[in-house]
């Protein structure tokens, strides 16, 4: 008896940005490297060129700014009824650079997967890759890194690791040419990471 292919696992890809990430994703899921599709990407960046991105590949590209008068919980939630219409198997956070409070992940639990561009517990929060710079400057760090892990909580940039990469930081290296490696990295382990995650 032959066994039919299970569909591909639905993918909300939240973003902030440029969507390199995002773009890495999309080519991986075009290919066929990814059993994935992207049902929907959001922002809550107008300018975010990920939205584009979105767009040139015929995916719904939704911007969901946080009015500045809303709650934050009360923004979460609205953020993820309007995930939730897309019925993800996973939520993606590709860039994405708000804190997600209980009111979104309490409607996905185990399903939200967030990437970093360091290891894990090194650098939370923004300009990860700046900061792991100027620490190998001052001879603190040889290396960084990327990690993927699961948001089961608050915490920033922290949770059960599902994938992590050294970097080493080159004495020739700029700021320009570290992050350069960085997201190479990042783009490989994510696309990697996810293809374990979701296999049916
Ligand atoms: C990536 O480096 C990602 O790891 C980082 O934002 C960048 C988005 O790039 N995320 C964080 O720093 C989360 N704390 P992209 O928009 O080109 O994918």
């Amino acid at each position: 008896m032959s066994k039919r292919a299970s569909p591909p696992a639905r993918l909300v890809v939240l973003i902030s940005g440029h969507g390199s990430n995002l773009q890495a994703i999309l080519d991986a899921c075009a290919s066929g490297e990814l059993p994935a599709q992207v049902v929907a990407v959001i922002s809550n960046k107008s300018q975010a060129y990920g939205l584009e991105r979105a767009r040139q590949g015929d995916i719904p590209a939704v911007c969901h700014p946080k009015p500045k008068e809303q709650a934050r919980g009360a923004y979460d939630a609205s953020l993820a009824e309007l995930a939730a219409g897309y019925r993800p198997d996973w939520i993606v956070l590709a860039g994405w650079m708000r804190l997600l409070s209980p009111a979104f992940l309490g409607r996905f639990p185990g399903r939200v997967i967030n990437l970093h561009p360091a290891l894990p517990g090194a650098f939370p929060g923004t300009d990860a890759i700046a900061r792991a710079f100027e620490a190998y400057r001052r001879g603190e760090i040889e290396h960084t890194g990327v990690m993927v892990h699961l948001v089961p909580d608050e915490g920033v940039d922290s949770g059960p690791v599902l994938a992590q990469e050294a970097v080493p930081i080159l004495a020739e290296d700029s700021l320009d040419t570290l992050a350069e490696r960085v997201h190479a990295v990042e783009h490989r382990l994510l696309v990697g990471t996810l293809k374990v995650v979701i296999k049916p």
